[in-house]
């Protein structure tokens, strides 16, 4: 259900996307807009301020982790539902993550790629990055349907 311009878009912009950097802030990005998601990581430590939590080494690392699986729904674009196969059981049936939040997660990463991009992140890339968002969280969502 891409289209080739869609791929195009995604892997080309994508190809610039330092995830450490990117993950770290999209995630930091999330428990500062979205207070509620900290409940979900209170063993990371310091989580009092904004910047408490954007200079936090653990939120860092597991914004990477986060946006590195990203990254390989990216290069198997046809086949996210398996990618994200075990990781819909993780946050499902394990963490109990209400699945609101992936699509939380998905709209900080499109304000964090704006911020990093500007211009290259054109219209009709942001709406092929909003599909793809929709998408993963779709895919992680799959075990609660
Ligand atoms: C763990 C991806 C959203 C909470 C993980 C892991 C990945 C991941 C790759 C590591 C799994 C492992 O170590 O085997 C994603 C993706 C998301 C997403 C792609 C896209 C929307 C969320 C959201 C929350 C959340 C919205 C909570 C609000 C967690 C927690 C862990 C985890 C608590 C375990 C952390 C730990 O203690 O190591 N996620 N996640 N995730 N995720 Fe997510």
């Amino acid at each position: 259900h891409w289209t080739a311009e869609e791929k195009q878009l995604i892997t080309s912009l994508w190809s610039k996307v330092d995830v450490g950097v990117i993950g770290g802030e999209a995630l930091a990005c999330m428990l500062v807009t979205y207070p509620w998601t900290q409940r979900f990581f209170g063993d990371f430590g310091n989580l009092s301020s904004p910047a408490a939590i954007l200079g936090n080494p653990r939120v860092k690392a597991h914004g990477k982790k986060v946006l590195t699986s990203f990254g390989d729904a990216i290069k198997g674009l046809d086949n996210i539902k398996e990618t994200f196969a075990k990781l819909s059981e993780l946050h499902c049936d394990k963490l109990h993550v209400d699945p609101e939040n992936f699509k939380l997660l998905g709209n900080v990463l499109l304000i964090v790629l704006a911020g990093h991009f500007g211009k290259d992140f054109t219209p009709a890339c942001h709406a092929a990055y909003q599909k793809l968002t929709n998408v993963v969280a779709h895919a992680l969502s799959r075990r609660y349907h």
